[in-house]
């Protein structure tokens, strides 16, 4: 074999070694909390807490999410409600998406914050348009990336997220850079679609029980306050930070 033929080969199976380990870079670069295998149609082939992460919902779907009939499948008045929402209070809207919910709760923070985060630019660039709207002087739209949330500490006195958790792609960190923006006993409430619901119409990957939820806080600083089942197709799972 020529000098120049063994140099092509001793390339060729570099090559074909970092092809073959690649999966395993892309996992070793994950907390091992995360495992990985094929993906399912919906999901990105990474699991957490036994679970499979679904696939973000892109800004394509905005139109989706400020849908009219949402008013009566969801009862976004209702989970206002639950939420407790006072004038003063500091809120985060975690994946605020196109501003469905933070249009709603904005008007009501007369002497308070709404952080209106969402790790897309195109979804932080509607939240920008919304914030630039008559009465939603309290908005404050923000990136995050998709580990952080990237807000000032101790600053929030509830975070709440609506159809977001089965979604962060690192679903640990992102929890833990909320409970960094929390005061203490401050709340961090999930509104997801029931999986114990057959009933619900949503892919069963967007879709959570409430087993599930508190399994995966279990090990972080929350305590499990309360959950309702008011809504008619989401349950609203309420922690406090410890
Ligand atoms: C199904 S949409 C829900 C939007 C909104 N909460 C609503 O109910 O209309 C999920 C949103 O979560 C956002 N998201 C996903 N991962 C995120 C992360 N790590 N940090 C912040 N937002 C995230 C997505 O970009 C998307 O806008």
């Amino acid at each position: 074999m020529t000098r120049r033929n063994s140099v092509h080969l001793t390339t060729a199976i570099v090559l074909s070694l970092l092809v073959l380990v690649r999966p395993s870079i892309a996992a070793a670069r994950d907390a091992p909390v995360y495992s990985h295998a094929p993906a399912s149609r919906d999901g990105i082939g990474k699991f957490y807490a036994g679970r499979e992460i679904a696939h973000v919902m892109g800004f394509a779907g905005a139109q989706w999410l400020d849908r009219s009939e949402r008013e009566v499948e969801e009862r976004p008045d209702w989970l206002i409600e639950e939420l407790a929402i006072t004038p003063a209070l500091v809120v985060a809207d975690i994946g605020a998406g196109s501003g469905y919910m933070t249009r709603r709760i904005a008007p009501l923070l007369t002497r308070g914050n709404l952080y209106a985060v969402d790790v897309q630019p195109e979804m932080v660039e509607m939240l920008k348009d919304l914030a630039s709207q008559p009465g939603m002087r309290s908005v404050i739209p923000t990136l995050a990336t998709a580990t952080d949330v990237r807000l000032p500490e101790g600053s929030c006195d509830l975070a709440f997220m609506v159809d977001v958790y089965h979604e962060l792609k690192f679903p640990r960190e992102v929890m833990l850079s909320i409970i960094k923006a929390l005061k203490p006993g401050g709340r961090m409430v999930f509104v997801e679609y029931r999986a114990e619901d057959p009933a619900v119409p949503i892919k069963p990957l967007h879709k959570m029980s409430v087993a599930q939820v508190r399994k995966e806080m279990q090990s972080l600083p929350l305590v499990w306050e309360k959950t309702s089942e008011r809504l008619p197709l989401q349950h609203v799972v309420v922690f406090r930070k410890r």
